[in-house]
């Protein structure tokens, strides 16, 4: 599949305006080749954080059995012991304060395999094991474990979708048909063209 307009969401959270990263972020997605077709920045409420996160049926398995792994490869102890629903559902609570508490600017960046190029820039979702040369890796320096000590969510800047069928859900609720824009970015010849005959004179 060769699908030149796939799109994906990114959410810049409250953490990630609060440190000044907005360009730092926005830049790195750009410079990749990918295109910005929409853009936003509000505070979400609360119930709007909800229903994001569980948009995925599967979503509290997944994080619940993340984290836990991510304790077990450390050799920790959740509180939550071995259950990662129960995991999950602190981790919920925690996102609806954390993603409510300021603006965010939620993108959609389109491009060829742009689901995985976008996880690839943001890196993985705890900071402190996310790769160097990844916003996360780079960024910011947060763990589970101190997210959990404290009761709060992990503060890792960025929301990226996880798949491309989990990105077309997000972003039918996060943006409006018209809020997201058709249009031709110069450089696409150059990512996407087979024959480069259109640069000499
Ligand atoms: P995100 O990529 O938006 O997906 C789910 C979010 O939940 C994640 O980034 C983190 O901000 C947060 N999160 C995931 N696991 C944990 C955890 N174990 N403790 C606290 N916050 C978490």
């Amino acid at each position: 599949m060769t699908d030149k307009k796939e799109r994906t969401l990114v959410v810049i959270k409250p953490d990630g305006i609060q440190r000044s990263l907005i360009g730092e972020i926005v830049k790195r997605y750009e410079r990749a080749g990918l295109k910005l077709v929409g853009i936003k920045m509000f505070v979400p409420e609360s119930g709007f954080v909800e229903k994001h996160y569980l948009l995925d049926p599967g979503w509290k398995e997944s994080v619940g059995k993340k984290t836990l792994e991510a304790y077990k490869d450390k050799g920790l102890e959740h509180p939550a012991g071995d259950d990662p629903i129960k995991a999950a559902d602190t981790i919920i609570e925690a996102l609806k304060k954390y993603l409510s508490s300021g603006p965010v600017i939620a993108m959609v960046w389109e491009g060829i395999n742009s689901v995985g190029v976008v996880r690839k820039i943001t890196g993985g979702t705890e900071p402190l094991t996310s790769d160097v040369g990844t916003i996360r890796g780079d960024y910011t320096i947060d763990s589970y474990k101190l997210a959990d000590v404290d009761g709060r969510s992990v503060r890792n800047l960025v929301h990226a979708s996880g798949s491309p069928e989990e990105a077309k859900n997000e972003i039918k609720l996060w943006f409006s048909e018209k809020e997201l824009l058709d249009y031709r970015l110069v450089q696409e010849a150059i990512l996407y063209d087979v024959n480069l005959d259109g640069i000499l004179e």
